[in-house]
């Protein structure tokens, strides 16, 4: 019997922060979907452990820095010439930064912040849009930091606003190719890199920080990398084939 067609079935996908929680769980569910995925991320050791259990015929593992231009231009040529012409695109790279007031703010952290998630997003278009197939799809990974503000949380909050202004410019420049171009907003995921979050809060509070997020989030819990990488599936996929420039919350109700 043949096997059922998936709906990303021969699509060329790349993924950053590809060993981290939220970028491998959507090249699994990528990969599930018949998809050939490029794992991009710091490490390749990193990379090599978190997809150890994924088909190596179908997963490139490529270490990079998604705010050096150099080092995007090698994963999208390393990309294209493994797999073909670029599908999908899922910039999801994240770092965290700190928590300050403005006046003792560090420069240097809020320009760290910056380079990874804003100039990380462009330059993945910059390089990838030049090799990407008519009708593909571009994923942003913002957050519910990207709609709201919060005291101290200065360059994180920034970057995740600013990855919607370029969003929004890069749907309306792709829109006649059918590209498409949609941010997706995570409210708190139960992984480490909340987790990190909720200790620094839980301090600067004097509670129990992953409590107080389950509080203010209607649903009550905080989301899976698995529910995350469905919504990014559907933005990936044909499913959404006319959705182009939104910004899609998966937060529980968080933002609302
Ligand atoms: N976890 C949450 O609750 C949550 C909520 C909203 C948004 N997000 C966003 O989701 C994305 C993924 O985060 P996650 O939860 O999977 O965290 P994670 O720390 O597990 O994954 C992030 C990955 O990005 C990689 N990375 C960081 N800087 C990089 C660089 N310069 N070049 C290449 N790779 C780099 C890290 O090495 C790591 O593997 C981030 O953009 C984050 O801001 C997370």
């Amino acid at each position: 019997m043949e096997r059922a067609l998936g709906s990303l079935d021969g699509k060329t996908c790349v993924v950053t922060g590809g060993a981290g929680s939220l970028g491998l769980a959507a090249a699994r569910l990528f990969v599930s979907e018949g998809a050939n995925v490029a794992l991009i991320d710091l490490s390749l050791k990193a990379l090599e452990e978190a997809a150890a259990d994924l088909p190596t015929d179908r997963v490139e593992l490529i270490e990079a820095d998604v705010s050096r231009a150099a080092d995007v231009a090698r994963y999208v040529g390393r990309t294209a010439q493994r797999f073909g012409p670029i599908d999908v695109l899922f910039s999801n790279a994240g770092n965290f930064g700190a928590v300050s007031s403005i006046e003792t703010y560090p420069e240097d952290v809020f320009d760290a912040v910056q380079a990874v998630h804003v100039k990380g997003a462009f330059l993945a278009a910059k390089f990838g849009v030049p090799v990407m197939n008519d009708g593909g799809s571009i994923v942003i990974t913002s957050s519910v930091a990207g709609v709201r503000g919060d005291a101290g949380v200065y360059a994180y909050i920034t970057a995740k606003h600013a990855q919607v202004g370029l969003m929004r410019c890069l749907a309306k420049e792709l829109a006649p190719r059918g590209i498409r171009v949609n941010t997706i907003h995570p409210g708190p995921i139960d992984n480490s890199f909340q987790f990190a979050v909720e200790q620094r809060l839980g301090a600067a509070i004097g509670g129990d920080g992953t409590e107080f997020f389950n509080r203010i989030i209607p649903l009550g819990r905080h989301g899976t990398p698995e529910e995350v990488a469905k919504s990014v599936l559907y933005l990936a996929s044909d499913q959404s084939s006319f959705v182009t420039g939104t910004t899609l919350m998966v937060d529980g109700g968080m933002s609302v």
